[in-house]
């Protein structure tokens, strides 16, 4: 079993192969002043397993490249297997056709996966779930609920007492699952999404009067979702607001409002790589490993 990293997240490719005693695999990616992207594998993968650890976050196009061509040159290199390791698949938001004349992009996104040599793929926490059903190869689609739960109880006194917020209705069924493994009540924001930046929430259906609050959610982008969901809580009566989310994207201007929060604090898994100047702006930003 070999194991490559992109880019995007090698903290976390690093930690992979920490866990497992093994060395991460030696591979390089130069990009040429035409932007062109090339990837070099600096030891043998013939008949190897190989995986190849990839999140598709910012610069997202340049580590979509990445991927393909580090699949590709495994395929080449005559590896037995290849797995694309996907710790968040950001396209997985992009998952219908819900305007005219618009692509689905995680249907395109896996097409090229696929296309490239992916024999597996395994990712975390899917925007949307049914995504997985756009790839032909297998998928293992890991879910973040017990880290968060895990952090929730362990650091929060009587969680049970506590409600568990969504920041929009799509994500009730997840929210409900970690409720359910908290043994606490669940609420969730009406929400309309205005811009990529802005979204407005329209009511909170639920009661968080004098409980503790855990906002929950796939992942954070620009932030507004959140900011949203806990102005709505705390006018709604809660107390502590904690926020705990899969992927901690936190792009545009994410940091400086998550700063300005009135949350106790705000947890991403590590599927994301935190830059640590994000980790010291955003003052009450974590991340769970
Ligand atoms: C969207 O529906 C997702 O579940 C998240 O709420 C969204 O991606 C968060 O984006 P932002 O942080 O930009 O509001």
């Amino acid at each position: 079993l070999k194991v490559f990293s992109g880019q995007s997240n090698r903290a976390l490719a690093q930690e992979i192969c920490d866990n497992l005693g093994i060395t991460l695999g030696n591979s390089e990616t130069q990009k040429f002043n035409n932007d062109n992207i090339i990837v070099r594998y600096q030891e043998s993968l013939r008949e190897a397993d190989v995986f190849i650890v990839q999140a598709l976050s910012t610069p997202t196009s340049d580590n979509l490249m990445e991927l393909l061509l580090m699949i590709d040159a495994a395929k080449s290199a005559s590896a037995h297997r290849v797995t694309a390791v996907i710790p968040y698949y950001s396209y997985a938001r992009s998952d219908k056709k819900d305007e005219p004349r618009i692509s689905i992009s995680a249907r395109l996104v896996a097409d090229l996966i696929q296309t490239a040599g992916a024999d597996r793929v395994l990712t975390m926490t899917l925007h949307s779930p049914q995504v997985h059903g756009f790839f032909k190869v297998p998928v293992d689609h890991l879910s973040s609920e017990v880290v968060i739960a895990n952090h929730l109880i362990t650091h929060i006194d009587n969680v049970q007492d506590g409600v568990v917020l969504a920041t929009d209705a799509g994500d009730i069924k997840r929210a409900s699952a970690l409720a359910r493994r908290l043994n606490a009540n669940l609420a969730f924001i009406d929400k309309r999404r205005l811009s990529d930046t802005n979204v407005q929430a329209r009511g909170l259906i639920g009661d968080v009067k004098d409980r503790k609050v855990f906002v929950v959610d796939d992942e954070i982008s620009t932030a507004g979702s959140l900011v949203e969901a806990v102005h709505v809580a705390k006018a709604a009566g809660a107390t502590d607001v904690y926020v705990a989310v899969t992927h901690g994207v936190y792009v545009g201007p994410a940091v400086e409002r998550i700063a300005a929060l009135d949350a106790v604090e705000v947890c991403s898994t590590n599927t994301v790589e935190v830059p640590e100047w994000k980790l010291e702006q955003g003052k009450k930003l974590k991340v769970l490993t």
